[in-house]
């Protein structure tokens, strides 16, 4: 066994910590993908090439705050601005020469819905040295309107073709990366195994409209029209924490379907705690792409150690054990008992005497809170254990206790 707690094996690859960055602008070169290997990522897949080099528009960044501080973010933009020969003849030889060696990077292609060029972009890839190739099925923006990304990605039979396809250029590990913007990821992601894959990824951005500036009627992120003049935008793909309840629902209902299939998770992974509830709802390897673009590429410092401690805290030797620890947890609503006699009781040293949850018991909940010497207090007969309290309290100061 590897001395190394962090080390993970992941359809026949072995990385040397689970984190990757996604494809997206910190992957846009070698510059980027060689900074990040030298600071310690386990692996990178490269911004996604198709035959034709990408124009994007700009601005093609929009942000949604709360409280001035950035909680997701959308995007316009496409796929890899250069050209797939400067890739394939110079900048994956070069990624491989200068990266550590246990550096695992993996391309990433696109194509339409017939077979023939996703074969022969993997059979491109193949030549470079890459160690694994995902395919995206999954741009929510830009590519549908050319029948590739999220339009093959919704239909299982296009997935199922196009996988095949890949596989039939490269005898490297397939990763088909899954879009969220279905109603059942369940049979794409079937359909993806049923035509070869060798590992899942999942999530692509969430097909979003971020928001209009007011004073001017506008949809953001503000670009233009053909003229160059008038303000336009159109729907993007939404990242970021924000994402993170999709990403994990994702995730989980794959790894329950098809437990034998490898997950690499994605979806507003920011610090160890959200990269230990990925593993922990069976994802194997983790990608980053928000995180890294807000904060830089030296957050994977503070992910391996945080990593590490919550494994000594908690008796984890591996990453395999933590590896879907919380699935068997997940049942139906049905299968969950309506009457656990939960109750939610404030934790009087933790309470500011704020009112948050007074107000919110009030109109939202069960009128079960009133404040006594400046502190909140839980009328137990009238609490119905909803927690409306818990999700308004901002002091840490709410606990559930069983009433008998
Ligand atoms: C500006 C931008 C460009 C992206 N480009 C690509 C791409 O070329 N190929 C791809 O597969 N995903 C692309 N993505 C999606 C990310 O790889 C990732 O799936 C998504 O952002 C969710 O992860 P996050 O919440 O950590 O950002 C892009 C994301 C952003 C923000």
């Amino acid at each position: 066994m590897s001395s190394n707690p962090l080390e993970i094996d992941f359809a026949g690859l072995t990385f040397k910590n689970p984190f990757l960055l996604s494809s997206a602008p910190p992957t846009m070169d070698p510059r980027h993908i060689l900074r990040a290997a030298r600071l310690g990522w386990g692996g990178a897949v490269m911004k996604t090439v198709t035959e034709e080099p990408t124009v994007d528009p700009r601005t093609r960044l929009g942000v949604l705050r709360k409280d001035g501080k950035p909680i997701g973010m959308n995007n316009i933009e496409l796929l890899s601005r250069e050209s797939l020969k400067t890739w394939t003849d110079d900048w994956i030889p070069k990624i491989k020469k200068e990266a550590p060696e246990d550096f695992i990077f993996i391309a990433s292609i696109m194509s339409g819905p017939e077979p023939e060029g996703w074969t022969a972009l993997a059979e491109d890839m193949s030549q470079t040295g890459v160690n694994a190739i995902e395919i995206n099925v999954s741009c929510p923006h830009g590519s549908p309107e050319k029948h590739m990304g999220a339009f093959i990605g919704q239909d299982p039979t296009l997935v199922e073709r196009v996988t095949k396809a890949a596989k039939k250029g490269t005898d490297l590990p397939i990763l088909v990366k899954l879009t969220p913007n279905v109603t059942d990821i369940v049979p794409i992601a079937e359909a993806a195994v049923k035509g070869g894959a060798d590992a899942l990824s999942a999530i692509n951005t969430v097909e979003s409209l971020i928001g209009i500036d007011i004073e001017t009627a506008t949809p953001l992120p503000i670009a233009y029209g053909v003229d160059k003049k008038e303000q336009l935008s159109t729907y993007g793909g939404f990242c970021g924490p924000a994402v993170k309840p999709l990403g994990l629902r994702f995730v989980s209902q794959i790894a329950r379907a098809l437990p034998d299939i490898p997950i690499s998770g994605i979806g507003g992974i920011e610090d160890w705690t959200s990269a230990i509830e990925y593993l922990m709802v069976g994802a194997r390897t983790l990608q980053i792409c928000t995180a890294a673009m807000w904060h830089g590429f030296s957050i994977i410092k503070g992910l391996n150690e945080g990593l590490v401690k919550f494994m000594e805290r908690k008796g984890y030797t591996t990453l395999d054990s933590i590896v879907g620890k919380a699935l068997p947890k997940i049942t139906t609503w049905t299968a969950l008992s309506k009457l656990p006699p939960v109750v939610a009781r404030v934790i009087d040293e933790n309470c500011t005497g704020c009112k948050d949850c007074v107000v919110a018991c009030a109109d939202g909940g069960y009128v079960a809170i009133q404040m006594r010497d400046k502190v909140a207090v839980i009328n137990d007969e009238k609490c119905d254990g909803c927690g409306l309290c818990y999700v308004v309290c901002r002091d840490d100061a709410i606990e559930f206790v069983h009433t008998n």
